[in-house]
């Protein structure tokens, strides 16, 4: 059985993530969309609320699944018997910040790396400049799923604890 890991912060996940996981469910048996804990970085989201976003919005992939981890990328690999990593790529800037990581996780680990190409109309999006944009006011709708554009939404109108 095919498995690839999809790992990230997703805070959160955006339309440009889901386009990646989508592509790469269909070319792998298994997606694991895993939820990397930076204990050092104060989210707008809590671990447990992006994976409840990135649960309903890949709700209709049937071989995603969504997990957490807290440590090297590549133990958790071992732990799950993974040896292929998804990333998507939206511009050279990414590869390049992409592909020490890679080089590193081969020689941990034997952890091979697959660049998707991003959809090019999400190459401007990230998690980021979303929650920048939507602090400020701006429009982030069309770069979120709906599920997570309302939670966005309640964040920075203090329904929910930023
Ligand atoms: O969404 P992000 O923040 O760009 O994702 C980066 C992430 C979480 C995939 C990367 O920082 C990572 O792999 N962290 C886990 C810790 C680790 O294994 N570090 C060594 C990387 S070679």
């Amino acid at each position: 059985m095919s498995i690839a890991l999809c790992p990230g912060s997703f805070d959160p996940f955006t339309l440009g993530h889901r386009f990646v996981v989508e592509r790469a469910a269909a070319r792998f048996d298994e997606v694991v969309v895993t939820v990397v804990v930076n204990p050092n970085k104060q989210g707008m989201f809590t671990v447990d609320e992006r994976i409840d976003l990135i649960s309903s919005t890949c709700a209709d992939l049937p071989n995603v699944r969504v997990d957490r981890w807290r440590g090297l990328l590549v133990d958790y690999m071992r732990n799950e018997g993974i040896t292929t990593m998804v990333k998507g790529l939206r511009s050279t800037v990414d590869f390049e910040y992409e592909v020490p990581m890679a080089q590193m996780n081969r020689e941990l680990a034997d952890v091979e790396t697959l660049f998707l190409w991003g959809d090019p109309k999400f190459a401007h999006v990230s998690s980021s400049l979303v929650k920048e944009v939507a602090k400020l006011g701006g429009d982030v709708e069309p770069f979120l799923p709906p599920d997570v554009f309302a939670a966005v939404m309640r964040k920075v109108n203090g329904e929910l604890s930023v």
